[in-house]
C-alpha cells in the first residue's frame, strides 16, 4: 500500500517511515529537507498521487501564536485538497491530548484548527492525540527555568516515548478510519513537578525544581487533568526512567 508520510524526516517521522518499510509498504517521507512542502505545495501533489494512506507528523517551524496558526491551516488545507484530488481513502493525523482544554496557547489554538479543518474535511480520518513524548520534557524543563530554578505545577502528565508513538501510528494508519479522536499515552501518571526532578535527577542536573501549581505550563495554566487522558486511551508500556537510564549510559 502506498503511504505519505508528512514530516517524514522529523522525531516520529522517521520511526514512522522505517517501521512502514518493514512491513514491505511503499513509503514516500515528506518534509521540505526531502522536497516536499505541505506549505507551499512544492511536490506534493505527484507525492500524495496513487496513496491509499497520509499520515501527517509534521510541526511548525515556529511556535509564535500567528507563525504557528498559518502553518497549521495551510498546510492542512493544502494536503486535503490533494489528498480529496488523489481519492486518498485515510488521513491520519497526530495532535496532542487535551488540545480542546489549552487554547490559551497560541499553539494548541494551532492544533485545535487542524483538527476541525479534518473533521470537516470529508476525507475519513483518525485523530491520534498523544500525549508529551519523553523527549520533550527537556525542553519543558527548560522553558521554565530561571536561573537554577525550574518551576512547575504538580498537575497530571502522562509522557510517552516517541517509539511508541511511531509503532502506535502502524497500526492506526492500517487499520479502518476511526473518524474521530482516540487518545494515546504512558504507563505512568505523574506531577509535572515530579517528572522534571525524576529528569534533572537521572541527568545530573543541579537546577531545582519548586512546585508551584500557578506555574504555566508553556503560557497556559493547568487544571489537574489537562495534560492525560480523561476517558478510553490507548496505553504504551515503555516508563520514563527505563528509558532515560538507556539514553543517558
Ligand atoms: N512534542 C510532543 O511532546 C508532542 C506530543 C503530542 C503530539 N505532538 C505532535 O507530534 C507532531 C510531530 O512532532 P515531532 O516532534 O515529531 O516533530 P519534529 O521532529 O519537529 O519534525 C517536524 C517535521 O515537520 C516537517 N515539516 C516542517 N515544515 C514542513 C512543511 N512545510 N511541509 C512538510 N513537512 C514539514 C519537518 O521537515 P524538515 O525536517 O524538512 O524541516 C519535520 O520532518 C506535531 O504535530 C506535534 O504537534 C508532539
Amino acid at each position: 500500500m502506498k503511504i505519505v508520510v508528512i514530516g517524514g524526516s522529523g522525531l516520529i517521522g522517521k520511526k514512522l517511515v522505517t517501521n512502514l518499510k518493514e512491513l514491505g509498504h511503499d513509503v514516500v517521507a515528506a518534509s521540505p529537507s526531502l522536497g516536499i512542502n505541505s506549505v507551499t505545495g512544492e511536490g506534493l501533489a505527484e507525492a500524495i498521487s496513487g496513496a491509499q494512506v497520509v499520515v501527517d507528523v509534521s510541526n511548525a517551524p515556529s511556535w509564535e501564536d500567528q507563525a504557528v496558526l498559518d502553518f497549521f491551516e495551510t498546510s492542512t488545507r493544502n494536503l486535503l485538497k490533494a489528498e480529496a484530488e488523489a481519492g486518498v481513502k485515510h488521513h491520519v493525523a497526530l495532535s496532542v491530548v487535551g488540545t480542546d482544554g489549552l487554547l490559551e496557547s497560541g499553539y494548541f489554538r494551532a492544533k485545535m484548527a487542524q483538527e476541525e479543518m479534518i473533521k470537516a474535511s470529508g476525507i475519513p480520518y483518525t485523530i491520534v492525540r498523544a500525549t508529551q513524548f519523553f523527549e520533550f520534557v527537556e525542553s519543558i524543563a527548560q522553558f521554565s527555568t530561571e536561573g537554577q530554578t525550574v518551576r512547575m505545577p504538580s498537575h497530571f502528565i502522562q509522557p510517552i516515548v516517541s517509539d511508541d508513538v511511531a509503532a502506535a501510528l502502524v497500526v492506526y494508519a492500517l487499520d479502518n478510519p476511526v473518524n474521530g479522536i482516540t487518545d494515546l499515552a504512558g504507563p505512568e501518571r505523574m506531577g509535572l513537578d515530579d517528572l522534571v526532578r525524576r529528569f534533572l535527577s537521572i541527568t545530573k542536573d543541579s537546577r531545582h525544581v519548586v512546585t508551584d501549581d500557578n506555574a504555566p505550563y508553556y503560557g497556559v495554566v493547568l487544571k489537574q487533568y489537562s495534560l492525560v487522558p480523561v476517558g478510553e486511551a490507548r496505553i504504551a508500556t515503555t516508563r520514563f526512567e527505563d528509558w532515560l537510564n538507556r539514553a543517558t549510559k
